[in-house]
């Protein structure tokens, strides 16, 4: 049995191709012969009303008054499904904003935005309630359909829990070597993991399994994030925009506007969110905020270098080590990729072995457990402060806790785990911890 063949059989259905029918392919054969039927007649109608008075232009285009109107998905089903997301999005409310003042300097402040406290665990849970969110006002998604995603994880938690609260199944394409925890929490909210075979982008792969599926629907982060407004823009109540709901924060309490924003990219549509946010409310109301953002990328990505010179064919074999961000090329944006280069104001290329000893320092200093990709923002973040703490200033930084460690007790949090992938934490952490007491920076 191939792995279509096992796919579509843990999902109940059958190849659009096999010999037998299956009820969902009996269902989308009844509805294309519908569709069909009432196609026909559509086009007989016009037809018969052109032949008795309607003037015709050279296109073959009617052009006489007259009304039509067609039923696409259920509309009920689709604006109930659109009602509950809204009652999601109210309920979730604002994660926290968490605040750290290196010892060595009063002056310098750094903020955490807690997006392991969002009802998925992760900073993913806004961009998986906009796909859907856009999906449903676009008319993709209806009562039957099978939703799909290319994702390492994150992202496919988040949209599993909205696929079951809207009783949709789901199934989520990943590369092999995936933490076995975030596949566990993807099955718990709901939904099914496809692993791509050896030699396979889980994109192709994902292609093969929604071609076999009635009606399936690739919700597809690096193509449509950018068609998810709420993500990208800011109204004051009901927006997905990670830096506006900070800038609200860092505002009730009248604390200056920040400096930088310091995020990793995996996708790229959290950075970019935030990069056009920092552009578009810089001055808004007289705000006089010119933050930048720098984005941390970790050894075996191209995006350091694809930013340095511009050359977006740049590629590599080797996946990211630092689950969640980093990207192995091409970095086409709008295609492949969702970083918009001119948001970005400085890129950080950082050790993977930097970014686990930034995790385990996090966790010291927060009192709970930190993923791997909040170990490299907090290395950026740290990277800045040091500057900043050279040239005599003070001023504000913030930055993201992604998730939590409790994802990666298997991986980052596994000495094993840890020796075999050839990485060595301890020297990093002796540094970092360092320069967070003195405000010395010392080389490794
Ligand atoms: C843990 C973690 N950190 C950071 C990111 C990067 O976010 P984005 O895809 O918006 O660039 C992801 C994305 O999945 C992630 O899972």
């Amino acid at each position: 049995m191939n792995d279509i063949m096992r796919f579509c059989r843990e999902i109940g259905t059958k190849p659009m191709n096999a010999s037998r029918p299956s009820t969902l392919n009996d269902l989308s054969r009844r509805r294309f012969l519908n569709q069909s039927l009432f196609l026909l007649s559509s086009l007989a109608l016009p037809q018969l009303a052109r032949s008795e008075s309607a003037p015709v232009t050279a296109g073959g285009l009617t052009q006489a008054p007259r009304e039509t109107a067609q039923t696409f998905a259920d509309p009920t089903w689709v604006r109930d499904a659109i009602r509950l997301m809204w009652a999601e999005r109210k309920r979730s409310g604002v994660t926290p904003l968490l605040h750290l003042n290196p010892p060595f300097n009063q002056d310098l402040h750094l903020y955490l935005k807690h997006e392991a406290k969002s009802p998925t665990g992760s900073l993913k849970h806004r961009v998986a309630w906009g796909l859907v969110m856009g999906g449903l006002v676009n008319g993709a998604i209806g009562p039957k359909t099978h939703l799909f995603e290319a994702t390492s994880g994150n992202t496919a938690i988040g949209e599993a829990y909205f696929a079951t609260k809207l009783g949709l199944p789901y199934t989520a394409v990943m590369r092999p070597g995936i933490s076995e925890l975030k596949i566990k929490a993807i099955k718990q909210y709901g939904g099914q993991v496809a692993i791509a075979p050896p030699g396979m982008s889980p994109g192709v792969y994902l292609e093969q399994l929604r071609q076999a599926t009635a009606e399936g629907y690739n919700l597809n982060q690096f193509a449509n994030t950018e068609k998810v407004l709420d993500y990208f823009d800011a109204d004051p109540d009901r927006n997905m925009n990670l830096a506006a709901e900070v800038y609200r924060q860092l505002a009730m309490e009248d604390l200056p506007c920040p400096d930088w924003f310091v995020a990793g990219a995996g996708s790229g549509g959290t950075a970019t969110s935030i990069a056009r946010y920092l552009r578009k409310w810089a001055d808004f109301d007289g705000r006089n905020c010119p933050a930048r953002l720098a984005v941390v990328d970790p050894e075996d990505s191209v995006l350091f270098d694809w930013y340095q010179t511009g050359n977006d064919s740049l590629s590599i074999t080797t996946g990211s080590r630092i689950e969640g961000i980093g990207s192995s090329g091409p970095v086409v944006f709008g295609k492949t990729f969702r970083l918009l280069r001119e948001g970005v104001a400085q890129m950080i290329k950082v050790p993977d072995s930097a970014s686990l000893a930034g995790m385990q320092l996090v966790s010291d200093l927060v009192g709970f457990e930190v993923g791997p990709s909040t170990g490299t923002n907090f290395y950026g973040a740290l990277r800045l402060l040091e500057r900043m703490h050279r040239e005599g200033r003070g001023g504000t930084i913030v930055t993201i806790i992604c998730d939590e460690g409790s994802r990666y007790r298997d991986k980052y949090y596994n000495p094993e785990w840890i020796a075999q992938a050839g990485l060595q934490p301890e020297p990093w952490k002796t540094a970092l911890s360092g320069f967070w007491e003195t405000g010395q920076w010392q080389a490794v």
